[in-house]
Formats: structure tokens, sequence, C-alpha cells
């Protein structure tokens, strides 16, 4: 159950401290009743298994629509060892089933709210009309239900769906609200990858638990996350062949940057972004990923020995770094045959269309140890009433946005569009991790991004925002108007 008391404070903005800069964060349990936090060095790292994220099965099929039916529902889940831990999930599952879906056919969700707080269900990155986009203020009652309807016209993606209920998003996806939504298309499905059982998505988080295995929501607690969860487990490892492994790898935190690294310095192939895979391979042995980013690698662990464990590791806080800045852990178990190659050419994206609209974007919040700080994009506080930002249908637009901060870093997020990056601080963006199709994109205090988008399909009403949950909460997040 989600307190009263948290909800509220969600509601009326008031925000511990900025991310980052080192500022003290208030004290915002006071009067809360609860144990005292879960101390993240009793659970024993590499104890359990990582879970696969079951997939969900359609209630019907027709020729070219899939149906499903979800409720959004409390449960207790196994999450800790001893005892079970209260969260909101599609489903009753944590994190929520896979939905798998084709380019060219239709799903649809109905979704039943079960929950006693309204909701949106939104899936991040997809082209979608806007009465089936989940936006903030298109909401779920209580009790009530609604069917979003998903056309599917894009190509392959690693999409995600995850609550945008105006003021109850942060909570909701903290407690559980978050789920793939992979598709996939003729042309991803020709290439020889990694798939099957080699092909796994991962779902990251971070949580802080207290005493009772709770989970324990703070808004903007960027400092107490410290649990780590992979596919709703802590620290788990993860038993592979000596062969190619395709990790579709999803950060659904709600403020975290990940750098996450392989503990022998290894190197890995990143084959994919938000919007699918990228043009060609990129061989690093770093990948980073802002709340709400997802990344496509391969692994050969072919190269290693059977009997070899490698730690999947995050070299970026906050936090104490032998918690968060540990992950997972594969062990390599047994050899396997391997068929799957990584090609050297993966797609060909989309020629980018002239653009004939220039707009910037200021992305800033309060850090100046206020006691409510706010977030701002263009100095403006999130009015769900008032259109930001008008657009001609059809047109191809450059956003210069900049993260005018010192200290808070943000990231970037707009519905409707894969966008793609034009530049990064003035340099061009022509190969590597942001050269393909992207919904979400890291900023840095100080950074600035140029990107490009062509705004087709659907007219209508659309956000964009910052995707740390809590910093949209706090005002950072703007409406476009296809018009
Ligand atoms: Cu992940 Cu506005 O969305
Ligand atoms: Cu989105
Ligand atoms: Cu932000």
């Amino acid at each position: 159950m989600i307190s009263r008391r948290s909800l509220l404070r969600a509601g009326i903005g008031t925000a511990a401290a900025v991310g980052g800069g080192g500022l003290v964060a208030p004290l915002l349990t006071a009067g809360v009743a609860r144990a005292a936090d879960l101390d993240p060095a009793t659970i024993v790292k590499y104890a359990v298994p990582m879970p696969l994220i079951p997939v969900l099965k359609p209630s019907m099929v027709s020729a070219g629509t899939s149906y499903y039916g979800v409720t959004m529902q409390e449960t207790a889940a196994q999450i800790l060892p001893g005892a079970k831990t209260r969260v909101l999930t599609y489903g009753g599952s944590f994190p929520g089933r896979t939905i798998k879906a084709t380019t060219g056919r239709h799903t649809v969700v109905r979704q039943v709210n079960a929950l006693d707080s309204p909701t949106a269900v939104h899936l991040h990155g997809a082209h979608v009309p806007p009465e089936h986009d989940g936006s903030p203020m298109d909401l779920i009652a209580p009790g009530g239900r609604r069917n979003y309807t998903y056309p599917n016209t894009q190509s392959h993606a690693n999409l995600w769906f995850h609550d945008h209920a105006h003021h109850y998003e942060s909570e909701h996806v903290y407690r559980g609200l978050s789920a793939f939504y992979l598709l996939t298309d003729r042309a991803e499905q020709n290439l020889p990858l990694p798939s099957g059982e080699f092909d796994v998505p991962i779902l990251l988080r971070d949580a802080r638990f207290d005493a009772d295995n709770q989970l324990v929501y703070v808004m903007d607690d960027f400092l107490n996350r410290n649990t780590i969860l992979v596919n709703g487990k802590p620290w788990p490892y993860f038993q592979v062949a000596a062969r190619k492994y395709r990790f579709r790898v999803l950060n659904s935190t709600n403020l975290r940057f990940l750098t996450l690294k392989l503990s022998n310095g290894g190197s890995f192939t990143q084959i994919g972004s938000d919007g699918g895979l990228l043009a060609t391979p990129h061989e690093t042995n770093e990948l980073k990923l802002s709340a709400g980013e997802r990344a496509d690698i391969v692994i050969d662990f072919a190269q290693y020995p059977v009997g070899t464990s490698i730690e999947l590791i995050n070299e970026q806080g906050p936090g104490p770094m032998e918690h968060v800045g540990k992950v997972m852990r594969f062990d390599v178990t047994r050899t396997a045959k391997d068929d799957s190659s990584v090609p050297a050419t993966l797609r060909t994206l989309p020629a980018l269309a002239a653009a004939t609209v220039n707009r910037t974007i200021d992305l800033r919040m309060d850090e100046d140890g206020r006691p409510e700080p706010k977030a701002y994009i263009n100095e403006k506080l999130y009015d769900p009433n008032r259109v930001d930002t008008e657009i001609r249908y059809g047109t191809t637009e450059i956003w210069t946005v900049r993260n005018v901060n010192q200290f808070a870093p943000h990231n970037f997020h707009m519905h409707l569009v894969q966008f793609r990056v034009l530049e990064r601080n003035g340099r061009p963006v022509t190969s590597g991790p942001e050269s393909g199709l992207k919904d979400t994109i890291t900023l840095t205090a100080g950074e600035t991004v140029k990107l490009q988008a062509t705004f087709t399909g659907y007219r209508g009403e659309y956000v964009y925002h910052c995707h740390m949950f809590d910093h949209g909460a706090m005002g950072m997040m703007a409406t476009m108007k296809i018009v």
C-alpha cells in the first residue's frame, strides 16, 4: 500500500535534494513510522539465480491483433530472503511480464486498475496515437479499466511500459510498475544474432528496503537506494554457456545513472539502443545508461574457460560502491555450440530529413539547497493545461537541449518520436551508442545535445521531460502539440 503521506509529498512536489552536488537531504521521513533501513551489506551477493522474466501470453490472437489483459495490482513478491515485499505490479509479476509484439501487427492491452490510486500506462519509445500514449493526465481511476491499442508501425525496438500518472509515476514505478515491451520486425529476425535462451532481457533498478523487507519510497532519494535488483532479485548470478549471449538491458531506476563494465575489463559489443539496432556494431568495454534508456549488447563468453566468473559492475555512484558498484555475476558453467554472429551491418537507419525549425530547450532545477526545490523546462514548471511547443505536422525540427545546472544531471525524453543525436557538446555524433534511434538521452551538468526529430503519424499532445521521475514530478516536464 502506498502511504497517503508519501503521495501527498509527491503531490506537493517536496523533494529532498537535487540529484547531485552533494547537497544534504533534509529528513522527509519524520513522522512516518517504519523500521530502520535494511543494511544492504546483510544481503549476500551472487547468492540467488537471476530469474528470466516470463513472457505474457495473449488472451486472444486474431489475424492482425494480439490481445492482452493486465491487472495492476498489489502483490507480495519474494525479492529478498525472508519476508516478502509488498509491490505494485502489472499482473502480479515483479517486474511485469514481457509483452512481445511484431511490427505490422496491432497489440491491444486491456489494463485494469485494481490499485487504490490512479494510473496511466505509457509505452515508452512507442509511436502511438495520443489517446493510447498513457500521458500524465489521461488516467485510469482506481477500479477503472482501459484498452490501449498499439499500432506497432515503427521498426523493431526494445520498448518498455511504465506508470505515468501525474504525481504518482515516480512512486508507482519505484514500487514495481515497469515491464519490457519487445517489438521485433523481419529485418531484425533475419539477422543471425543470439536468439532463444541466449537472448535475455535484463531489467536493472535500485531500491531501499526497511528492516521488514519493505520498499521505502522517499521522493528524490538518490542517496539511499543502494540495493541493486536485476529482474527483481538482488545481485543475482547468471549461469551462462561459453558462447555469445544477447542482453537487452533497461535502466528502470528512477534516478540512477549506470556505467556498466565487466569486472575483468573485457569488451563486448553494443548492437542496439533505445530505438532498435545501431547501423553497425560498437565494440566497447563500457555501457552508460541513464534512467529509461535501453541498450542491446552481445557478450561472447567463448573467450573464457568454463569455471570463469565475471561480475557486471557499475562504476558510477552515488552510494557505497561495495553495493551500488556491483550488479550481477556471470558464471561460465558449460560449453555450447554457437551458430550466432554479429554482422558488420545491422540495419539501415532512415535518412535524415532536412530540418526547418530550431528550438532551444533548457533544463534546470533549483540546486541552491532551498527546502522545496523545483525543476523547470525553459524556466517553466509543468502545467498540463499549457501547450509549450506547437509543432506543425510533418515537420523535421532540431532541438538544442541544454542542461544549465552546475551540478545536477538530467536526461531528456520525448514521447511519440525516436530522435537522432546530431551533436553532443558541439561534436558530431556519427558512430557509437548514440548514433542510432534514441528516445532518451543523458545530459550531465553543463552538457548540450542537438537532437533531430520528424513529427509525423499522429496529431495531438504529448509530453517531453526529464526521465529522472522525481525531476518530472518536481516540474521538469512540458507539452508539445502536433497540429
Ligand atoms: Cu518513460 Cu514520459 O516516459
Ligand atoms: Cu516515454
Ligand atoms: Cu532531471
